[in-house]
């Protein structure tokens, strides 16, 4: 009988071996945690559609970063739900607004100074019709006016980064957003802010959950006008390409899971650092496997992440980053 000359599995064989071989790592800091900020104190209150996850007062936020540190974790994400909204998101660039007041709290504590606090810039979870723009009405119809949201985009980001925003990271996709931003931000002073543009940012049902979590499902309509199209990876590196031209630092891929291709595609044509967002509804659909006891949640966490890492992001936002970050330590 002839042996094979290649035996695969001879470095497989112990826990030792393997380790030596290993390709590709998580990282606690490459993992960024979303919170989503709402008004009054202790408030802490659940989001039936994904599981341990809550809507925090700010004082309930400062307790999630400081575990936050502690992990190791890179930083938090900054989602808000305004006292009240209206037609134009005016709570969305308040000075006094309800996301600028956690980063002014978060950024005061010199316990947490090791984590990022990266603010999405969107007007959805501040207007009353629930779209990432401002509406132009005619008649019957409407659209989602780009041009005169820009400003709008511009306003919020340049708020953000008074309050003490480390990265701003708009998720609205309308066009010419991170030129508009990058030009204001650098006119008031924050030249070294970098944009973290969502650049290639998919229409998907993945979010569903979220919209509960941050009370921004639209009123009427769609985001299928901004978001893209899920068949098109193509536009989607048409959408990067524009966005670092545009003066973008960094680009962030979403959903992450169902679009490793796009994340592929990506890290093989820019030379610049790339995160991807693992979406609310990645992770209630595994919440949801793992309560019915058909999926292993520990080690279906952790894939999860290493094939997000290992398709090219170099940092991910997830809704399991704290418990993702303790087995890594462990
Ligand atoms: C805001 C925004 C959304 C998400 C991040 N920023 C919702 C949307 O575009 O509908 C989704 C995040 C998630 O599903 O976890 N525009």
């Amino acid at each position: 009988m002839e042996f094979p000359i290649t035996r695969m599995r001879r470095l497989r064989r112990t826990a030792a071996m393997r380790s030596l071989v290993r390709e590709t790592h998580l990282r606690p800091g490459m993992l960024l945690y979303p919170l989503f900020i709402c008004p009054g104190e202790s408030v802490r209150k659940p989001i039936s559609s994904m599981p341990d996850v809550f809507n925090l007062s700010i004082d309930e936020a400062l307790k999630e970063a400081h575990e936050c540190a502690k992990l190791g974790i890179g930083g938090l994400l900054l989602f808000g739900l305004p006292e009240s909204k209206d037609e134009a998101g005016t709570g969305g660039y308040a000075d006094d607004g309800i996301v600028q007041r956690a980063i002014r709290a978060i950024k005061a504590d010199r316990a947490l100074d090791g984590l990022l606090v990266i603010s999405d810039v969107c007007m959805c979870e501040y207007t009353s019709h629930g779209h990432c723009g401002i509406i132009a009405r005619e008649g019957d119809h409407y659209h989602v006016d780009n041009d005169a949201t820009l400003e709008l985009l511009a306003k919020t980001a340049v708020s953000h980064a008074k309050a003490g925003a480390d990265i701003v990271a708009p998720s609205d996709m309308m066009d010419g957003r991170v030129e508009a931003i990058r030009e204001e931000l650098d006119i008031e002073g924050f030249t070294e802010v970098p944009i973290l543009s969502y650049a290639a940012k998919f229409a998907s049902a993945f979010y569903g959950p979220f919209r509960e979590a941050a009370d921004s499902a639209p009123q009427f309509g769609d985001r299928r006008t901004y978001q893209m199209d899920a068949a098109n990876p193509r536009e989607a590196m048409r959408e990067i390409e524009l966005d670092l031209m545009e003066g973008a630092d960094m680009i962030l891929m979403k959903p992450a899971g169902a679009y490793l291709d796009i994340i592929l595609a990506a890290r093989e044509r820019f030379e610049v650092p790339i995160g991807a967002y693992q979406v609310s509804g990645e992770y209630s659909m595994l919440c949801a496997a793992f309560e019915k006891g058909w999926l292993e949640r520990e080690r279906t966490i952790l894939e999860s992440l290493l094939a997000i890492h290992r398709s090219g992001a170099d940092f991910i936002f997830t809704y399991f980053a704290k418990e993702a970050a303790r087995l890594l330590r462990s």
